[in-house]
């Protein structure tokens, strides 16, 4: 093994290289290993096994199998931790943790001795911080994801967190489902390892990542619990160190085409609108981005094949069981940059010369019969969003696609839960909801897009209206729910001037949300935003800070391709 690998790699500076390789030398066998296996080329294992975090509970049997296959192939493998995110348990929102867990992730893999490294990560921010630190780390690096969750059951019928949960949520809210039986399917909705249940950000990431082809194939959609998860896991390390003698960085694998599949897979899988923004950031990573009307091309080229929750029916394990991503890929090959390669160094066209086995068109549709003929999701333009938003055409109501309305508006998040239930609201079922101050600057921009339902409507059987906000939705959320708009009112983005009783308009077909005021009243009305009051010490101010909009995937500006200075 040459000096720069192994454990002889980026040496401790005390001005002597030879006392900094002794001593560490010294300090590695005080771990109980032995000299000669410390002469072997390293796998650095990036592990997030967390009390917080009930998607990564395996995390321990990963690990175990990630390092079998590690010493079957001759290296030594080293599980390290990093920050781990579980996505229900962070204050005020993981969005605001995940450039934090990227920055740990890539520093870890740079500074600490490792010839390659798999990372283990699956709820929903973890693999996306993963993939970005990766990138920007910029050794051979596999992303293994924990596997989605398996269904639990409730009165004959299958239940998978967390459509289900908002669901039956909902439900009560209406008065329909009493408070013993919300309480009996509180503990059915998530019952085994694994992430969430449908195709919601977790999903969708294992997806991308698997197109990307940073993540073996077929490897996205096996449930936590299933044997091939484990086997996946070992020859997830196998690979690892077969990519030391045969180097291949993730800068060569995330490129603009295979950033370009991946929003085919997005597309067809019908994906979180999270994964947008996730995207985005990754693209950052490696100076590619995609306009909007690129987007919005690939989205009206590429239909909905698959059937699952949030927006059909099946759950994950359908998914795994129907063919996965591979079969998938197949269906829109003709749509797809075939000479992208992977972590084993083959082409996407390599891969797809091998036939699939099976697929259960029930759950992945061919081509010629989708679900639906365009993409699940579409990006907005309009005097609301002059840098745009995200709408899930495939998860609303196509009665809202062309809505003009009244707005209710809602100042802030404490606003909108102190208020949407108030008897007194004056909202009609025909309104649309606006809820400002709930971006990245403002709120870390949580899942609260997905406004709900004001409880006198939804006591009336309202189901659905037209939501828009600068917030993201969870991935397994629903309904016709305009996201992402930026800039967002925090920073003097045009939604700040929105006030209830203004007209709004949504137009799917043309793609736009505007806000029927003229432009000298929106400005007028802007030149009197309240001032901001961001932290000042800590992660915080320095997120507060460096964070951009939604559009530039929510990275920090001095962590993109190049630093701040070409993201200026
Ligand atoms: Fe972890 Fe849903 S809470 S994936």
């Amino acid at each position: 093994m040459s000096k720069d690998h192994g454990i002889r790699r980026g040496l401790t500076n005390y001005g002597d290289k030879d006392f900094a390789q002794y001593l560490r030398n010294s300090f590695a066998r005080s771990m109980g290993i032995s000299k000669e296996m410390l002469g072997r080329p390293i796998v650095g294992i990036a592990m997030t096994p967390s009390g917080f975090n009930n998607c990564h509970r395996d995390m321990p049997q990963l690990v175990e199998a990630v390092s079998r296959g590690v010493l079957a192939s001759g290296a030594l493998p080293l599980p390290f931790p990093t920050v781990s995110l579980g996505e229900v348990f962070l204050n005020p929102t993981s969005m605001v943790y995940r450039n934090l867990m990227a920055m740990d992730t890539e520093e870890m893999i740079s500074a600490q001795p490792m010839d390659a490294v798999v990372m283990i990560g699956g709820c929903d921010k973890t693999v996306p911080a993963q993939i970005m630190g990766a990138l920007s780390a910029d050794l051979p690096a596999i992303q293994l994801v924990t596997g989605p969750m398996s269904t639990g059951r409730h009165r004959g019928e299958r239940l998978g967190a967390c459509t289900d949960c908002r669901r039956f949520w909902g439900k009560h809210r209406a008065g329909e489902v009493d408070a013993e039986e919300i309480a009996l399917v509180e503990g059915r909705l998530a019952t085994t390892a694994g992430t969430c249940a449908v195709m919601g950000t977790a999903s969708t990431m294992a997806c991308i990542a698997e197109t990307l082809g940073l993540s073996l194939p077929d490897s996205a959609a096996i449930p936590a619990v299933h044997a091939d998860r484990l086997v996946a896991a070992e020859r997830s390390g196998v690979a690892a160190a077969a990519m030391i003698s045969r180097p291949i960085r993730p800068s060569e694998i995330v490129t603009k085409k295979s950033i370009e599949n991946a929003l085919r897979v997005l597309m067809a899988v019908s994906g979180s609108t999270n994964a947008v923004v996730h995207l985005a950031a990754i693209a950052g990573r490696v100076g590619v981005s995609i306009s909007r009307e690129r987007f919005n091309q690939i989205s009206d080229e590429t239909p909905v094949l698959v059937d699952l929750k949030p927006v059909g029916e099946g759950y994950m394990e359908d998914f795994h069981a129907a063919g996965g991503v591979g079969a998938v890929l197949q269906e829109i090959k003709h749509l797809l940059h075939l000479d992208t390669v992977d972590i084993l160094g083959q082409t996407l066209g390599e891969r797809l010369a091998q036939p699939i086995e099976w697929v259960d068109r029930r759950v992945i549709r061919s081509f010629a019969d989708p679900v639906s003929p365009v993409g699940g999701l579409i990006a907005l333009q309009g005097n609301l969003a002059p840098d745009g938003a995200i709408f899930k055409r495939a998860a609303a109501t196509p009665g809202l696609f062309e809505t003009e309305g009244r707005a209710v508006v809602f100042e802030s998040l404490e606003d909108l839960s102190k208020r949407v239930d108030d008897p007194a609201l004056d909202v009609e079922a025909n309104d649309i909801l606006v809820l400002k101050n709930a971006g990245p600057i403002a709120a870390g921009m949580p899942e609260a897009g997905y406004l709900p339902i004001p409880k006198k409507l939804a006591q009336k059987g309202v189901k659905d209206m037209v939501r828009i906000s600068d917030a993201r939705m969870s991935g397994t959320a629903f309904g016709s729910i305009v996201l992402h708009i930026a800039p967002e009112a925090a920073v003097g983005g045009p939604l700040a001037a929105v006030r209830n009783g203004d007209r709004v308009r949504l137009s799917v077909a043309n793609k736009s949300i505007e806000l029927l005021v003229s432009a000298e009243e929106i400005a007028e009305r802007l030149k009197h935003l309240p001032a901001r009051n961001d932290p000042k010490r800590g992660y915080r101010a320095l997120y507060a800070r460096s964070v951009m909009q939604a559009p530039d995937g929510c990275d920090f500006d001095f962590l993109i391709h190049g630093g701040a200075a070409d993201g200026a």
